[in-house]
């Protein structure tokens, strides 16, 4: 885990999120035309799928629903889902991102429940399962994830929630499950929304 922290804030349609963030990662600029790919851990940085997806969560009644979200790095959108009132289950390959989820989670008076889960690897959260709802931001960009999800997303839950840049991966892992699944997307500034009906 990064030693520096520094603080940051996020406006919400439920309020202000606050988040520690490692200063390193906290540096970098995320205003450009295109999502891109820094050389700090991906965990650590603010992606702006996990933002506008945490926006979509956020103005949402979600009380009393089971949701996961995959790949969860700073798990803005669990912590949303959480504000929500949603039970929450965070995962992420990375255990430092979890360390650091659940103390920004407490930082915005939810709880969060976490899990070390790599995809390739997955029986123990599908035990776990059924859940309502999975969410994933910005997952998509190795093509390996990309059979490893299309598994994994319908032994979850009946619908997933997917926010995407559109990096290549994140295209073919869509026309792959356009062809299983109904798919209904809408477009943000930056980041696409795929509802994915997976039953
Ligand atoms: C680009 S980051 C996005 C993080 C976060 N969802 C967001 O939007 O801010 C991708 C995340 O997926 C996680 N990840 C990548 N491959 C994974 C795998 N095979 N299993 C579980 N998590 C994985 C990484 O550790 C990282 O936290």
């Amino acid at each position: 885990m990064p030693e520096e922290l520094v603080s940051r804030s996020i406006e919400l349609p439920g309020g202000e999120l606050r988040l520690l963030q490692p200063q390193e990662s906290a540096e970098l600029p995320d205003a450009g035309a295109v999502e891109w790919a820094p050389v700090v851990p991906y965990w650590s940085v603010l992606w702006r799928s996990g933002v506008a997806l945490a926006g979509k969560l956020a103005g949402m009644a979600l009380r009393g629903l089971r949701i996961v979200e995959l790949g969860c790095g700073f798990a803005v959108p669990s912590i949303a889902a959480a504000r929500a009132g949603a039970v929450v289950l965070a995962t992420d390959a990375c255990a430092d991102a979890l360390t650091l989820a659940t103390r920004n989670a407490r930082l915005n008076d939810v709880r969060l429940e976490t899990a070390t889960v790599d995809w390739a690897a997955p029986d123990e959260l599908v035990r776990r399962a059924p859940f309502d709802l999975v969410l994933a931001a910005d997952v998509l960009y190795e093509r390996a994830s990309i059979p490893q999800l299309l598994s994994l997303l319908p032994r979850l839950a009946p619908e997933a929630w997917l926010a995407d840049p559109g990096r290549p991966a994140g295209v073919a892992f869509l026309e792959r499950a356009d062809s299983r699944w109904p798919i209904e997307t809408s477009v943000g500034d930056v980041v696409l929304f795929h509802r994915l009906q997976l039953s």
